[in-house]
């Protein structure tokens, strides 16, 4: 069955999501405030690296189906069902910020049709949904609430083949009509109420942060100890109550997700008059870990890092994205600079255009290719892992550097082939 549907903002989650809708033979409408945005989508230019994401959105607009206009109201009007998908920031006492949601809420209320079924997948605390009701101001039409798991880096693919699809409404008429706008997918569905669909949004992000954060708490004993932490991943994993995934020690983990969801996870928590100490040891073992990392490159030299020359391969907060929100990489590089290294960054996925303004690049040199950053460092640490720094050319590498000294924070490369090469080389967890 075919529906109209609007969308309400063009970010990750609000593209992927219109681009597949339109993909599922549905006609969409996807609306933003910046003007130079929708006509840049209008032409099938797609501003975020994602891939398959652009033939998705060309795959729109040339079958008629995806259309992007100016401004949330003119979108609205005639659809069967609009999606909400604004942003919601970490507030400043670390609780989500609602105000965008509130205000697409405000802005669209009098344009709706009668009926129309408003979908919120922005990520908001328990209680948003009763929020947005009084934002829209109508009586007949519903309000669901419908979380996005998508990560970046496979948006496309998460959104095509779901593990599950959450659906939480008090009117299980209206949450029949939005698990009929996925039907094709198959996907196994959970339709619950409103708090319990928010709050699955939440516990998802904030049990997904728990793993990494165990087995970055893990690594450092495995370090102490002398074992190998992939060996005991490798071991533990086999138990199918613990599996395999999110078990990759690293920096610590960050993004547009991880960070914002754990603390308002915390908040919601506090203000429901509960102290959630095991999410707050969470939070604290990563922030550790971006100090742990410098420490490591410090040891590896033998020596303070002041007046040291650092290579850095990697910026983004992980590989295949180029959001460097609250990225590990960045978080660990602003504390070798604190300890006086001078950092020269190549990232595949910022060098181009390392000036785009608002990214958080302030004071850290940016090289347009992996060897130029090389040149002249004392110790190059590898912090996003990005498969193209594996097959690099180490003898050359090595040639560039005046030390040959690695500090790999994400076991990306061959240990034993480097030492072979000459490199002192340190890793995470291990030997
Ligand atoms: C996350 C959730 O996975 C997704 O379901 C949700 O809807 C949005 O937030 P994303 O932010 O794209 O997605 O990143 P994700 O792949 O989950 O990684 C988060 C962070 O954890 C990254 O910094 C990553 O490098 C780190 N990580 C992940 C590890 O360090 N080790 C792992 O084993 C897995």
């Amino acid at each position: 069955m075919t529906s109209t549907i609007a969308v309400v903002g063009t970010g990750y989650v609000g593209l992927t999501t219109g681009a597949y809708l339109a993909h599922l033979g549905h006609v969409v409408i996807c609306a933003d405030v910046v003007p130079d945005k929708v006509e840049r989508l209008s032409r099938g230019e797609v501003p975020i690296l994602e891939a398959g994401l652009e033939e998705l959105v060309r795959e729109g607009l040339d079958g008629g189906r995806l259309s992007f206009v100016l401004g949330a109201g003119a979108a609205v009007a005639g659809a069967e069902f609009v999606f909400l998908c604004v942003p919601t920031p970490q507030g400043d006492d670390g609780s989500a910020d609602l105000s965008y949601v509130r205000q697409a809420a405000i802005e669209i209320g009098p344009d709706l049709e009668p009926e129309c079924v408003v979908i919120n997948k922005s990520t908001v605390p328990v209680g948003s949904t009763r929020i947005v009701e009084e934002a829209l101001g109508r009586d007949d039409v519903f309000v669901v609430s419908n979380p996005e798991f998508l990560r970046e880096g496979s948006a496309v693919h998460d959104c095509l083949h779901p593990d599950r699809i959450v659906i939480g409404s008090d009117d299980p008429a209206a949450a029949m009509r939005v698990a009929e706008l996925f039907e094709r997918l198959r996907a196994p569905l959970v339709i619950t109420d409103p708090a319990s669909a928010e709050t699955i949004k939440y516990a998802s992000n904030a049990f997904l942060a728990t793993k990494v954060s165990f087995v970055n708490a893990l690594a450092n004993v495995c370090e102490a100890v002398g074992a190998d932490v992939r060996e005991v991943v490798l071991g533990m994993g086999h138990d199918p109550r613990i599996g395999f995934e999110f078990l990759k020690p690293g920096p610590g983990w960050g993004g547009s997700c991880f960070p914002k969801d754990t603390r308002a996870m915390v908040r919601i928590a506090e203000d429901a008059g509960y102290d959630f100490g095991l999410l707050k040891g969470v939070i604290t073992v990563n922030e550790e870990q971006y100090e742990r990392m410098a420490d490591k490159v410090e040891r590896l030299l033998g020596r303070s890092l002041a007046g040291c020359q650092v290579a850095a391969w990697g910026l983004t907060f992980k590989a295949r994205t180029d959001d460097l929100r609250d990225s590990p990489a960045i978080a660990v590089i602003r504390r070798l600079q604190g300890r006086g290294a001078r950092v020269r960054a190549y990232d595949p996925a910022v060098a181009d255009d390392g000036g785009r303004p608002g990214l958080q690049l302030g004071g850290i040199d940016t090289a347009t290719d992996p060897y130029a950053a090389c040149e002249g460092a004392d110790v190059l640490v590898v912090l996003t892992e990005w498969d193209e720094f594996r097959w690099l050319d180490f003898d050359k590498v090595a040639g560039l550097m005046a030390g040959t000294r690695i500090v790999d924070t994400r076991n990306l490369l061959d240990a034993a082939m480097l030492r072979r090469q000459g490199f002192a080389y340190a890793g995470v967890g291990r030997d």
